[in-house]
């Protein structure tokens, strides 16, 4: 069994045990505390070998930071030895993008992006305009809160050479494919 250590960073309330907990536990909870420094949470995936089509079992050792910024100063202490970072931003609040950005800047000067893949991730699909998430419902409380557009993320993501998803962490939308891609690329370096 294969074991990577993951990291994820971004602003506090983007999600990010939200998105930690759909993954591990399948749930999400409406009403999740504020971390409080950091929670560590493990899950194995199955990925297939291109060339022999045998199945790997890859081991993800979790550490969800928290995003305040009264805890800033500790997350080095996570992204030093970590193999993938999951840099999220809400997609209904610009400016979590602006902090995943010096999130990016800060994992490229200090641990550097040939060791380490660099995953952007935009939370909160359900909030927003895709028809898809939609499911026929018209709710007034669904109106759309987008703020962040796909291709603003997207063209900064490709700029930046980094993968790049949007997700749900309540409705699990992308969650699961986002640990699988991560799993795939750490497999073939
Ligand atoms: P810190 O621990 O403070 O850094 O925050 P966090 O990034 O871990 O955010 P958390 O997962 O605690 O989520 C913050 C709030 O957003 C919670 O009330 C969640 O229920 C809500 N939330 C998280 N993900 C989603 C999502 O995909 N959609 C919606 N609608 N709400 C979400
Ligand atoms: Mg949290």
């Amino acid at each position: 069994m294969l074991q990577f250590k993951l990291v994820l960073l971004g602003d506090s309330s983007v999600g990010k045990s939200s998105i930690v907990h759909r993954f591990v536990k399948d749930s999400f909870d409406e009403l999740r505390e504020s971390t409080i420094g950091a929670a560590f949470l493990a899950q194995t995936i199955k990925i297939k070998d291109t060339e022999t089509q045998e199945d790997i079992d890859i081991k993800f050792e979790i550490w969800d930071t928290a995003g305040q910024e009264r805890y800033k100063s500790l997350a080095p202490m996570y992204y030093r030895n970590a193999n993938a970072a999951l840099v999220v931003y809400d997609l209904t609040q610009k400016n979590s993008l602006s902090k995943a950005m010096s999130w990016v800047d800060e994992l490229k000067s200090k641990v550097g992006d040939e060791d380490l893949v660099i995953y952007l991730v935009g939370n909160k699909l359900d909030l927003c305009d895709n028809v898809e998430n939609r499911g026929g419902k018209e709710q007034e409380e669904e109106e759309n809160k987008r703020v962040v557009t796909t291709q603003e993320a997207d063209s900064y993501a490709k700029d930046q050479g980094l993968l790049f998803a949007e997700i749900s962490a309540k409705t699990g939308q992308g969650v699961k494919e986002v640990f699988q891609t991560i799993g795939e690329k750490l497999y073939e370096i």
